[in-house]
């Protein structure tokens, strides 16, 4: 492990490892929220990255709002009736933004989960720094029931085997009933059986999308009609 991520090991020390290396800064595209955000990635990847790669993960992606999260959150502020007095999880949470917005929208409960035990610390930091309750969960909760009414998950499409599950598993809680939007800046893995509600043009860092801004989609994703196999992007045929 790193020096600086020796204390990695418990939640006050990852607590103050986010504030350590992150400041306190506007989203670009929803400026109402704040967010402990890394001014660079790289020097976070590179003090983490022992202990990420130790428990399975690769990127430190709570330290930053990415394009499709920060479309999903405007679009979910722009239209708070979506999730107003309702059950909400916001699957793939990183920062907690788009928990955030959805509690600021007026949602009954909000549940952020994350497979990375910085990004839960983060969004935790985050949520109350937004003054919002979010509850927050580090597991893998893909193919379970999340017994919620609204699924959101921001820019989840960028590797192959992870897409192919988390679409089966979001078109299948959509064929129960559960609206679920996804916000997208054109990954590859994107599910295509999906109906476009937005369209935002999204600034972004070069050093992590080497463009300064990206044309992200909010999507309803919809269940596949009974005919169909499953989406051949998104299951990687
Ligand atoms: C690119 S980040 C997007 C973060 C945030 N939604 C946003 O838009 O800013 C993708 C997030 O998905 C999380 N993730 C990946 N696999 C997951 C899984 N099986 N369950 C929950 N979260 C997962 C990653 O740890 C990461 O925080």
């Amino acid at each position: 492990m790193n020096g600086s991520a020796s204390s990695l090991n418990g939640m006050e020390g990852r607590a103050a490892f986010v504030r350590a290396h992150t400041a306190l800064e506007p989203v670009p595209m929803v400026a109402d929220i704040r967010l402990y955000t890394a001014s660079e990635v790289v020097p976070i990847w590179r003090a983490t990255e022992d202990w990420l790669s130790e428990r399975g993960l690769g990127v430190p992606f709570w330290c930053v709002p990415w394009a499709g999260g920060q479309a999903l959150a405007r679009f979910i502020l722009e239209h708070p009736e979506i999730v107003r007095g309702r059950r909400v999880l916001d699957f793939g949470t990183g920062s907690g933004l788009i928990a955030i917005a959805a509690a600021k929208a007026g949602a009954a409960e909000v549940r952020a989960v994350d497979v990375d035990p910085l990004a839960v610390a983060a969004c935790a930091l985050n949520a109350a720094a937004n003054d919002v309750v979010v509850d927050v969960v580090c597991d893998d909760i893909v193919d379970g029931d999340p017994k919620v009414d609204v699924v959101l998950a921001g820019d989840v499409w960028y590797e192959l085997t992870a897409s192919a599950r988390f679409a089966r598993w979001l078109r299948a809680i959509s064929q129960r009933g559960t609206l679920v939007l996804t916000g997208d800046p054109g990954r590859h893995y994107v599910p295509s059986h999906a109906r476009e509600l937005a369209v935002y043009e999204v600034p972004t860092s070069t050093e992590l999308e080497s463009s300064r801004s990206r044309s992200s989609r909010v999507l309803e994703i919809l269940p596949l009609p009974p005919s169909d196999d499953d989406d051949p992007r998104a299951a990687g045929d």
